[in-house]
């Protein structure tokens, strides 16, 4: 170092040490005057450095080698550290002693582990040193162009962001040195512009965070979830999953954490302890933002089905996607993966249709499938109408206001089973996941319970007065449940036909059988309110017998 360099650098860290600067420190926990003999500056700086990183940089820089954040969305690279967060890091990451500078040796206090000890793992914090620049914001729609940050965060000489573009070490008015208030999440979105986040359930909630929240939400000086933010679900540093810095490691934990009747209004946690359920708690590390749902391993989160920056809490009409399901991933009707889902059921399409980890039928039927994509797709011989209207002109039994040109959700029938509870396919105490009782067993005595799924929109009278198929009531009262000729779902066009398979007829094949003579298993379209079937049920052999 020339003379005349050192010279000034004398001259700038005297200016310093008059400076307001001072004031901010003493008291703050960054004055650590109480260590040794010293004010408080120089356990960061001295007129008299040897260190060439900084001018006036006292201290001895840690030679750690750090294990840096990673994930499958991060467009950044960033690399070891780097520039002023080496200096943070001297003392932050545990390995060089707080006194150890120019003018004292190695040994003394460290930081004490906790909270502000980030330690040599540097995965589960947010990234630093790495170039923030136009092309990463090209690259990423929902990072801001470096030139709209507002000018209390600022980017290092080389363009990186750094510890100090959110902290300074010397002022504590807002809180964990953060250069300027967080309120709202003003600082994260100031380079952060989440799809969907502005007016979003999460943004505006003006509910206290309290009890258990308070615990995690440590540090925080905030009382609601809007004044929060960000930060009620994610946190900048010591994440317990690593990958996106999430409170919790396990996914849904993140959310159930207020959404079980403490924080939120909705209690989801007694929901998916019910028998039947979407049982997010059983997988752990499999969800990953990027996944292809034609790729992914079975799982299923909260994540799956929410965006957790854009929910709202408008309901819709069907098939249109609910306001909780904004901005959420799917696969449409035609098979094709969507950023953006526009209906409900291609969200539900991203695991029950073409992904190979779908899972199987719960009735055995003459015709398996269980791509539900198929079973829906409008060219299938028959349906129920939640991708697009159904074929049949006359359904009598169908109680106002649903007619022949409704549309349905998917969760019209698969929902909770909790009618004044939260909406939702969490859990229901009806199997596979129904929003009302359905029974399918064999010698099922007819009632108004035993098929309340289906009275919803069929008129039980209706039914029960044969005003469509004259033999309904004839085989009701035979104990024949609905389920032995009907599937609710629909019939594939690839297996099934208009002449067998309209009117939804896909036999279960635990109760019905071929008949012996003729050795058919068949329904066999007439017409309208006409038809015949080759079977075999309850010992009685139709061969056929026709309506
Ligand atoms: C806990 C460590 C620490 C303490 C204590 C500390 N500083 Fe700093 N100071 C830094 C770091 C780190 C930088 C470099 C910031 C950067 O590069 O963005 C810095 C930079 C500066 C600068 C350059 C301008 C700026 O803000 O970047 C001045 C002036 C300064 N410090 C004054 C002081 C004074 C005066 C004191 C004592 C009252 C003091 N500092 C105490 C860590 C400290
Ligand atoms: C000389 C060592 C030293 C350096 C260098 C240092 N810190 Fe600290 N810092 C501390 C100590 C000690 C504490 C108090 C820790 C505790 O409470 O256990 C602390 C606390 C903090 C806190 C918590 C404040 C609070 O309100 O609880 C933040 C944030 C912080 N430092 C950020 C930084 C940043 C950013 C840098 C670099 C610009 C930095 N520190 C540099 C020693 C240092
Ligand atoms: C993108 C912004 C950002 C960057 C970069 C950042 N921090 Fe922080 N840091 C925060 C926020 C926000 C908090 C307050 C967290 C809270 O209130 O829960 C915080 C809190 C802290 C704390 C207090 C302990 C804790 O976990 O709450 C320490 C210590 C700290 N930061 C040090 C650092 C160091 C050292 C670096 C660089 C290695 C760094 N920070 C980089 C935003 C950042
Ligand atoms: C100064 C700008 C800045 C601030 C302030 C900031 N971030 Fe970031 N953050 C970034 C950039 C840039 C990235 C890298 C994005 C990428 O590569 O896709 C990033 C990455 C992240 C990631 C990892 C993303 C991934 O795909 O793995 C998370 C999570 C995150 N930030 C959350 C926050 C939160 C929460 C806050 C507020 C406490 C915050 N950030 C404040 C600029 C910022
Ligand atoms: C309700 C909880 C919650 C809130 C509030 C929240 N996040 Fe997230 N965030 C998550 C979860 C969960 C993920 C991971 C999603 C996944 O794995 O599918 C995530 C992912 C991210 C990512 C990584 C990928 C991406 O580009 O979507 C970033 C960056 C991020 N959040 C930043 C923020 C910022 C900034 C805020 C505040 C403006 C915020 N989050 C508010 C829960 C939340
Ligand atoms: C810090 C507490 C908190 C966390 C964590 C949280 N939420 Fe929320 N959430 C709320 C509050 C408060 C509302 C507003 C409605 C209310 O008061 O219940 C809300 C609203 C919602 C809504 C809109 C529908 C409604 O009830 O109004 C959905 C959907 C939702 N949250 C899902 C999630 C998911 C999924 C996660 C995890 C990724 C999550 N929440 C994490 C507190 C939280
Ligand atoms: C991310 C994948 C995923 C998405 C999206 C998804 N599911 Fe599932 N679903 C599963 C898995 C996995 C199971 C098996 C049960 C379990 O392990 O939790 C399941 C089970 C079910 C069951 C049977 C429940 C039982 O008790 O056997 C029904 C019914 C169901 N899902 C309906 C839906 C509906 C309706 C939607 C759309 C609103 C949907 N699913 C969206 C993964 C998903
Ligand atoms: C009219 C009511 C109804 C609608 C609408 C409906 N389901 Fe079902 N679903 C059922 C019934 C009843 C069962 C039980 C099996 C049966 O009866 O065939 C079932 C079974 C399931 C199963 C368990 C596996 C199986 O095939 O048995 C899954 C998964 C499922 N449905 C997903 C969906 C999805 C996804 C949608 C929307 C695309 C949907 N369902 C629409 C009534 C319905
Ligand atoms: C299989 C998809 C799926 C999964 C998994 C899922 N949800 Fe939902 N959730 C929905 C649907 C569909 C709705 C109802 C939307 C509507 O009708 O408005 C809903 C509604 C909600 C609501 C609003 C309830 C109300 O009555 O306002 C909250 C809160 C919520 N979910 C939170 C969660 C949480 C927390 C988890 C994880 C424990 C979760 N969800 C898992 C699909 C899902
Ligand atoms: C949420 C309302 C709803 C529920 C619940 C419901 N359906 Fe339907 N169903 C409809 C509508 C709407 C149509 C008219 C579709 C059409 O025009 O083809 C229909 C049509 C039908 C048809 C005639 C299909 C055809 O192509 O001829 C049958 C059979 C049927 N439903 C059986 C059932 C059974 C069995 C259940 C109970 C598992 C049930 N439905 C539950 C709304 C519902
Ligand atoms: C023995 C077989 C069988 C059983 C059991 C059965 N159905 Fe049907 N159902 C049919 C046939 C066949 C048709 C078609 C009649 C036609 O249009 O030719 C039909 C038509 C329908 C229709 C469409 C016309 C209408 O009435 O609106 C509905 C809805 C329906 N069934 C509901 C039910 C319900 C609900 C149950 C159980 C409570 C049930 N079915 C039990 C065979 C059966």
């Amino acid at each position: 170092m020339s003379r005349e360099y050192r010279a000034i650098l004398v001259l700038a860290i005297v200016a310093i040490l008059q400076s307001p600067t001072v004031a901010q420190i003493k008291g703050s926990p960054h004055d650590l005057s109480a260590l040794s003999a010293g004010d408080a500056c120089s356990f960061c700086h001295t007129p008299h450095s040897t260190s060439l990183q900084t001018p006036g940089w006292s201290r001895q820089l840690s030679t750690a080698v750090y294990k840096i954040y990673q994930s499958s969305s991060l467009d950044a690279r960033p690399g070891q550290p780097t520039g002023a967060s080496k200096m943070c890091l001297s003392c932050h990451d545990g390995t060089v002693a707080l006194t150890h500078t120019g003018r004292s040796g190695p040994s003394g206090t460290y930081i004490t582990p906790g909270e502000a000890n980030l330690g040599t793992d540097l995965s589960d914090d947010h990234p630093i040193s790495f170039v923030y620049s136009d092309s990463l914001s090209a690259k990423d729609p929902q990072i801001r162009p470096p030139a709209t940050l507002p000018q209390e965060l600022a980017l290092d000489r080389s363009g990186e962001l750094q510890c100090t573009t959110c902290h300074t070490a010397h002022d504590n008015r807002y809180g964990a040195f953060l250069v300027m208030s967080n309120q709202r999440s003003a600082m994260c979105t100031s380079c952060h512009d989440l799809d969907g986040w502005v007016g979003s359930a999460h943004e505006n909630a003006l509910v206290l965070v309290s009890g258990t929240h308070d615990q995690y939400l440590r540090g925080s000086t905030y009382a609601t979830v809007a004044d929060n933010g960000c930060l009620c679900c994610h946190r900048p540093h010591s994440a317990g999953g690593d990958e996106r810095l999430l409170h919790f490691e396990k996914s849904e934990d993140n959310c159930l954490s207020c959404h079980d009747g403490t924080v939120a209004a909705t209690d989801i946690r007694s929901q998916i302890l019910r028998s039947s359920r979407h049982n997010v708690a059983a997988y752990s590390d499999i969800h990953d933002l990027k996944e292809l749902p034609t790729a992914s391993a079975r799982h299923v989160e909260c994540v799956d089905c929410h965006n957790p920056h854009a929910m709202q809490s408008a309901t819709n009409r069907p098939p249109v996607i609910p306001g909780s399901m904004q901005k959420v991933t799917g696969v449409t009707a035609s098979g094709s993966m969507t950023q953006q889902a526009q209906y409900e059921y291609e969200v539900c399409f991203k695991c029950h249709a073409d992904s190979p980890s779908r899972i199987g039928s719960t009735i055995t039927r003459q015709i398996t499938q269980t791509n539900v994509r198929l079973e829906f797709d409008p060219s299938a011989p028959s349906f129920h109408p939640v991708v697009s209207p159904g074929v049949n002109k006359h359904v009598p039994s169908l109680i106002s206001p649903k007619t022949v040109a409704s549309v349905i959700y998917c969760t019209d029938c698969h929902n909770s089973s909790t009618e004044s509870g939260p909406r939702g396919p969490h859990g229901s105490d009806y199997f596979p996941l129904l929003a009302f009782n359905y029974e399918t067993s064999d010698f099922t005595s007819e009632s108004e319970f035993a098929y309340e799924l289906c009275y919803r929109c069929h008129s039980r009278n209706s039914i029960l007065a044969d005003e469509s198929f004259p033999e309904h009531r004839e085989h009701l009262d035979q104990e024949i449940p609905c389920s032995a000729c009907h599937d609710a779902h629909g019939i594939s066009s690839v297996q099934g036909t208009t002449t067998n398979n309209s009117h939804l007829i896909n036999f279960d094949t635990a109760i019905v059988s071929r008949d012996p003579s003729t050795e058919r298993l068949e329904y066999v379209d007439q017409g309208v309110l006409r038809g015949e079937c080759y079977l075999s049920c309850h010992g009685k052999n139709h061969s056929p017998e026709g309506y």
